[in-house]
């Protein structure tokens, strides 16, 4: 059977879904179950969510959670996530609930601008280029009117429009580079939109438009965000020494790329989740955050640490373009559910939001890491999920759990367990806590 098609995208949505079942599965009557399961039984609502994109066949659950209790700048948010990785969520619940009680975290926005640059070639004199674009900045600008009227009326728009002379990286290379402010937008459209204009109004017959796109790379659009506390405050025991160890894991991220991308995948595993659940887009964070982690030219961690005269102090610093109107942001119901939760937070609120729960997720797992190990809590998580699989009942689970406590989790040892659990009743000594 031909596992090509033409007009796939004409079909209707049953159609498409009769042919990939049909063309690409055994059990062609399993595989359209699997699809239709997750449609949803509102029909405009799944038309919202068809709408998205093209060749919608199906909606893909991720859990959306929340975390309570979290303190920023003495405002307390309960915040969104979205992920599947089973301790996350967990992990930034403990963590902003332990600083909550140690003065919260603090955060601000350092700096909120955003580039666009049109790329060209230009194949004529130097100077001939630059007075052509002195005479025509002006133009340039106001050829966007009417598309930066509503921006300028809430304080954004464009900044500035630098000619930037890239010929000594690529012959004949040059660039309108060019910064905007857009408030509470993302503002990927808005700014493509100018860019656009400009191409157009600065374009000649001696000057070949190559593309103009916004950057994702945003070292300018910068939050800042730390939390702090007296050493003895910060472990149950050997406070000075575990923190000593926490300052070096951190100074390891710095100077080694193997554990840095690691150290940063733990911070964007807070970061993404909140991104995602707000309607962002969490690839261009993604992208930018990991171009600001190898400014240097050296990858390095995203997070500093310090611990002077008793005071420890842990920080990130980080280049979050974020939204909190436009896109999806208003448009899928569970970001707009996010941003109310959130009270409305301005897209500045949302950087310090976002790039709290990153530090969190940093802190838990540096903790957890040059203490317990990682393996500890991730193991607690698998035992909940597998006890739950084996449907284990309330007083089994505690059992469960209680036996568990002291013994390394593998899917077989908890069935096994579970079985013995369900024949004898109990484990001997192992007794569930009072
Ligand atoms: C796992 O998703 C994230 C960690 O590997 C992060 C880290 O090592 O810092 C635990």
């Amino acid at each position: 059977m031909s596992k090509t098609i033409n007009g796939f995208s004409k079909l209707t949505k049953e159609e498409k879904v009769q042919w990939i079942a049909e063309h690409m599965f055994v059990n062609s009557e399993e595989a359209i179950y699997v699809l239709e399961q997750y449609w949803n039984t509102d029909k405009k609502l799944q038309k919202l969510h068809d709408d998205f994109v093209e060749n919608t066949l199906s909606n893909y659950y991720l859990p959306f959670s929340v975390v309570p209790n979290v303190s920023i700048n003495d405002k307390i948010y309960t915040v969104p996530m979205v992920i599947e990785e089973s301790s996350v969520v967990a992990a930034a619940s403990l963590t902003t609930k332990f600083w909550s009680k140690r003065g919260g975290f603090k955060a601000e926005v350092i700096s909120t601008t955003k580039v666009g640059q049109v790329h060209f070639m230009f194949f004529g004199d130097k100077s001939e280029l630059k007075k052509y674009f002195i005479e025509k900045k002006e133009d340039l600008i106001f050829s966007t009117d009417a598309i930066t009227k509503n921006m300028r009326i809430r304080g954004g728009g464009i900044l500035d429009i630098e000619l930037r002379d890239k010929t000594s990286d690529l012959a004949n290379y040059y660039q309108l580079h060019i910064t905007f402010e857009t408030v509470d937008s993302m503002g990927a459209n808005f700014i493509n939109t100018c860019l656009e204009t400009i191409a157009a109004e600065f374009k000649r017959d001696d000057i070949q438009i190559i593309m103009s796109i916004l950057s994702n790379y945003v070292p300018d659009c910068l939050v800042y965000a730390e939390v702090s506390c007296k050493v003895e405050d910060l472990y149950k025991e050997n406070a000075e020494e575990n923190a000593q160890k926490f300052l070096t894991a951190v100074k390891i991220a710095q100077i080694e790329p193997f554990r840095a991308v690691t150290h940063n995948k733990g911070i964007m595993n807070g970061i993404d989740a909140v991104v995602i659940a707000t309607g962002n887009d969490f690839r261009a964070v993604e992208a930018g955050v990991h171009a600001y982690a190898s400014k240097s030219g050296v990858y390095k961690g995203l997070t500093n640490c310090s611990i002077e005269n008793g005071i420890f102090k842990f920080w990130i610093e980080v280049p979050l373009a974020l939204g909190t109107v436009g896109g999806l942001t208003a448009l899928h119901p569970l970001s707009k559910f996010s941003l109310e939760m959130m009270q409305h937070p301005t897209a500045k609120e949302l950087m310090q939001i976002v790039a709290v729960i990153g530090l969190a997720q940093n802190f838990a797992a540096i903790k957890a890491l040059t203490t317990k190990g990682i393996q500890h809590g991730h193991m607690k998580m698998h035992l909940t999920n597998i006890i739950k699989q084996l449907g284990a009942s309330e007083y089994e689970t505690v059992m469960l759990n209680n036996y568990f406590k002291d013994k390394s989790i593998s899917h077989n040892a908890v069935r096994e367990a579970y079985q013995q659990l369900k024949q004898k009743g109990d484990f001997g000594s192992a007794q569930p806590p009072e």
